[in-house]
């Protein structure tokens, strides 16, 4: 229940209190709304003691506006412009009220900002989550002007950032992730230069490949994963975005996330309201990891759809079969994850179709009816199959998409995103296009398509819900204003996920886009996992696992073990190394098991009986990231601790295999110092147990020294010898 606990209100600009302090566990915001002048933060970082909050202007801390509009003194960079109703593109805001409310979790301060003269109110919200040290920002921008006859009382928003965060300079750095198709999520430290450093994003209908909508700033210099102050900010976005650093000849560099302004100017009529997407932001002293620590504490309370239920592992037919879709294949894979300890089979692209029935990648997107050649007893036979072999059925879909050759875009052409007079531009198999989730027509058929399947067959109890192309044509039919595309797809998308969700909330959903093209906090709250990349080379997956995970929980990360040589790289990875990597997050298969060897089908039996009792860990403890693949110490290692310390798993991979190497001890992290600790590899491959098998050592020991992992290759019969070299640690309290 939201209790106001304080209010304050000025009809003119005038004085009021000066600031306002949000505290969280471990973290202080503090805002300026003096109502004097544009809004302000003046402090973001450890938590302060009232009296150091209320010293900050004594020890010279003034504030750096909050939320700059578009002609402000000296601004590089406005978070606003608005083109008034007579032309005029100034704003001039001064803070006109503040409220402080309270929820369950927290603290919400809304400040409500007025133009000196022209009828245009802005309300930041800054909304604080105590536990996780998580602070969120949103604005809405409102025309409060009364509608007339004869003159315009429309504005249009230029530019309408989510927030705006100070970042004082010194050694400042920035990781950022930019990427493509199986390569997602790759880090890019570097030191904050002077000037505009901007990430940005336009595919429109999914923003994960290409770049990601976070970035880490560190306040120490180049960023540790355990040490130092680091701030992490998330836009809840899922489509085109900027994020922003300035940094001119100032005390203050600050850092802008938001909707991506290109092209995507806003109309408001007297009366109308915009709302932007929320920023989440977190600090941490604990380096990279505290701060990923906290975004997934906060996520999975907060964001991710079931985010306190343990996921299950599953094999998904994609890479074992493709469009080679029929019964045989899916009841004889059913069985062999079943007789796996695999708890769900996804039947993956192909099942659909009628007159352009999916035999490639060319056709039938939209004919979400089942395909009675390939499968003759239809889904239902399935679901009723994988029951019998005691586990869950999924189902993949694409429904935001079509293809030209699909009975959908014939009965509807004018549904697909498409700008007038132009050729379609069409995307994956040279026919595929968007729908333009704006029109509620096609809501509706998007929501029909997760309804049918769940009417029919109720049963089902995972989605896989791709989304293969990027909107390479901004047109909607149906738009007065075309810059409105983006708000439109995307509020059509989320009301659509709503209306599923409420009538579906127990089915797990993961977010697929070609792999990790919707890896962000602006989907995820409709989906329980995401697909972290369609690249499941175990030794590339380390490094995309490793950028994904400083945003979002492991249990959010779809990783499968699938074949050698991988289908993507090429690269004959061994069946230790490929488990190790898959075990660190979601476990899943993407293979064809009646390929496997008996051998390697009984590893994996283990491994994922193995994974079954460390899962609450790995899907619910903390992460530590230990020894980073990019620092090039030819080794990565990482951990997680169950929250009460009383178990964790310790990840450690050699990532390169140069003769005469030398590696780094790994120091763990995050244990209880005065708790004994015993240890047992898992996934063994050794013919001899290493020499702390069964053994157990101190947190404090674990912690100050580490382990010595050897041997470094594996010492093991010749046929199981190879160049990659791997370690699961399973460490219990005593
Ligand atoms: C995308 C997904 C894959 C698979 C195919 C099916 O590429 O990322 O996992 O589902 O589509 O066409």
């Amino acid at each position: 229940m939201k209790k106001i606990i304080s209010l304050s209100l000025l009809l003119l600009c005038g004085p009021m209190f000066a600031q306002t302090v949000l505290n969280t566990e471990h973290t202080s915001l503090v805002v300026d709304n003096d109502g004097n002048r544009p809004l302000g933060i003046i402090f973001f970082g450890p938590r302060l003691g009232a009296d150091d909050a209320a010293g900050l202007a004594a020890a010279g801390y003034g504030p750096v506006k909050a939320y700059s509009a578009y002609c402000d003194e000296g601004e590089s960079s406005c978070a606003i412009s608005i083109t008034q109703a007579d032309g005029n593109r100034t704003l001039d805001l001064c803070v006109v009220g503040t409220e402080v409310s309270e929820w369950e979790g927290g603290k919400l301060l809304t400040v409500t900002s007025r133009d000196r003269h022209y009828p245009v109110t802005v309300r930041n919200f800054f909304k604080s989550y105590g536990k996780e040290d998580v602070f969120e920002t949103w604005a809405e921008i409102s025309n409060d002007a009364v509608a007339r006859k004869k003159a315009s009382s429309e504005i249009v928003v230029n530019r309408y950032m989510s927030g705006t965060l100070p970042i004082r300079v010194g050694n400042v750095w920035t990781v950022t992730q930019y990427g493509s198709w199986g390569n997602e999520g790759t880090l890019l430290t570097e030191p904050l230069a002077r000037g505009i450093r901007m990430v940005k994003n336009i595919d429109g209908v999914r923003n994960g490949h290409t770049s990601r909508a976070e970035a880490m700033i560190s306040l120490d210099g180049k960023p540790q994963e355990n040490s130092g102050r680091v701030i992490g900010a998330a836009l809840e976005w899922g489509g085109n975005y900027v994020l922003e650093f300035n940094c001119f000849n100032s005390n203050y560099a600050t850092f802008q996330a938001g909707v991506c302004p290109d092209n995507s100017e806003y109309h408001l009529a007297a009366g109308e309201t915009l709302k932007t997407p929320a920023l989440a932001y977190s600090f941490s002293d604990e380096g990279l990891s505290g701060v990923s620590r906290n975004f997934h504490r906060w996520g999975r309370k907060y964001r991710l759809a079931h985010g306190n239920v343990e996921r299950k592992v599953l094999l998904n037919s994609w890479e074992g079969v493709y469009f080679d879709i029929n019964e045989p294949a899916m009841d004889g894979m059913m069985s062999d994850i079943a007789s796996m300890g695999g708890e769900l089979f996804v039947m993956d692209d192909g099942w659909f179709g009628g007159k352009y029935a999916r035999i490639t990648d060319d056709r039938g997107l939209g004919d979400w009816f089942v395909d009675r050649k390939k499968l003759p007893n239809g889904i239902g036979w399935l679901v009723k199959r994988a029951d019998a072999h005691g586990i869950r059925f999924g189902i993949w879909i694409e429904p935001e998409m079509t293809n030209t050759m699909s009975e959908l875009y014939e009965a509807h052409p004018d549904w697909v995103l498409h700008a007038a007079n132009r050729e379609p531009v069409t995307g994956r198999g040279g026919t595929q296009l968007v729908l333009d989730l704006g029109n509620p027509a096609v809501q509706d058929f998007v929501f029909s398509v997760v309804d049918n399947l769940m009417t029919e067959n109720p049963d089902i109890d995972y989605i896989k819900w791709d989304a293969n192309m990027n909107v390479r044509e901004y047109g909607s039919n149906r738009l007065k204003h075309q810059s409105h595309l983006e708000m439109a797809y995307w509020n059509g998308l989320y009301a659509t996920l709503d209306r599923i969700r409420t009538k579906y909330p127990d089915l797990t959903i993961q977010a697929c886009a070609s792999g990790g093209g919707r890896a962000n906090w602006g989907v995820l709250p409709w989906f329980d996992e995401f697909w972290v990349s369609d690249n499941t080379d175990a030794l590339q997956r380390i490094y995309m696992q490793w950028g994904s995970s400083y945003f979002f929980p492991a249990m959010a990360m779809a990783s499968h073990i699938s074949a050698v040589p991988n289908h993507q790289t090429h690269r004959a990875v061994p069946l230790k190394f490929r488990c190790d990597v898959a075990m660190s997050a979601r476990l899943g298969m993407e293979i064809q098991p009646s390929r496997m060897s008996e051998a390697d089908r009984d590893f994996c039996r283990k491994v994922i009986a193995d994974y079954k009792r460390i899962r609450p860990v790995v899907q619910f403890g903390d992460i530590y990231r230990l020894v980073s693949p990019y620092d090039d110490l030819g080794i990565a290692s990482l951990m997680y601790v169950a929250e009460n310390k009383s178990d964790a798993v310790f990840y450690w991979y050699r990532i390169n295999s140069l003769y005469g190497s030398r590696y780094p001890r790994v120091k763990m992290q995050g244990l209880d110092p005065d708790r004994m600790y015993t240890v047992e590899e898992l996934n063994r491959i050794d013919d001899k147990p290493l020499s702390f098998e069964g053994k157990s050592f101190s947190g404090k020991f674990l912690m100050e020294n580490g382990l010595e992992i050897a041997p470094v290759v594996h010492d093991v019969r010749s046929d199981l010898k190879s160049d990659y070299a791997s370690r699961v640690l399973y460490l219990k309290a005593n």
